[in-house]
């Protein structure tokens, strides 16, 4: 299973990547905008700083919706970095934009899929990823784990290589039902993996170790004496 973490934020970023388990990053207009990073060559080079920070796998998503425009600003931000995964929108023109993208060699990641008919028209159109939106879609009290597993269902009856990214992760109890239900890939905020770490009993049996271990070794020095 792959760890993204979504975010633009490039201190979060690379504390993520010194964790040693990141795989890369998924960013949308909205974090972007989040950083103040607007106009075409802040965009690009804050592209490139994500790129140079991570192995592989960085999401960039287009602005533009209609598919010429799509696949136009698709294959700039291809061009700035190897690593970048071109995100489109699940729209009519976006599908198109996918099948144009993908079958030019470019990865493309489908944003904004909150159904199983719109994931099948993402792979059906040869994008590398989808990302279904778990957390919205708690968000209006519907099963976002459910339409992830239905999805990991779908793309095996066919073999399809898209790979399930589920996204809009807000905890840990998210992140472990889709491993549970073996989404490909989770996207998150960098603390969500960090509290992967938590446990109260991890502490505690640290705790005692540690004091177990200097106990010892005050007994031990006595004894020399
Ligand atoms: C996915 O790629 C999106 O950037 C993201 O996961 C949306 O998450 P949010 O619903 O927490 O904004």
């Amino acid at each position: 299973m792959k760890f993204f973490v979504d975010t633009a934020n490039l201190k979060e970023i690379q504390e993520a990547q010194d964790l040693g388990v990141l795989d890369g990053v998924t960013t949308n207009p909205s974090l972007m905008a989040k950083e103040g990073i607007t106009g075409e060559d802040k965009v690009r080079a804050h592209y490139k700083a994500i790129c140079d920070t991570v192995d592989d796998n960085v999401s960039a998503e287009v602005i533009s919706t209609n598919f010429d425009e799509m696949v136009r600003e698709g294959l700039s931000l291809a061009k700035i970095d190897d690593k970048i995964v071109v995100k489109i929108p699940m729209i009519k023109d976006g599908v198109k934009a996918i099948k144009y993208l993908s079958s030019q060699g470019i990865r493309v990641n489908c944003t904004l899929v909150f159904s199983a008919g719109q994931a099948l028209l993402a792979a059906k159109a040869g994008a590398s990823y989808v990302s279904p939106f778990m957390g919205r879609l708690d968000d209006i009290s519907t099963d976002g784990v459910a339409l992830i597993q239905q999805i990991v269902h779908i793309y095996q009856n066919f073999s399809f290589e898209t790979e399930v990214l589920a996204a809009s992760i807000r905890h840990t109890m998210h992140l472990i039902q889709c491993a549970e239900v073996g989404a490909d890939v989770v996207t998150c905020p960098t603390k969500v993996i960090l509290a992967l770490l938590n446990h109260p009993l991890t502490d505690k049996g640290l705790a005692q170790f540690l004091s177990d271990h200097k106990k010892a070794q005050e007994a031990s020095a006595q004894t020399v004496a």
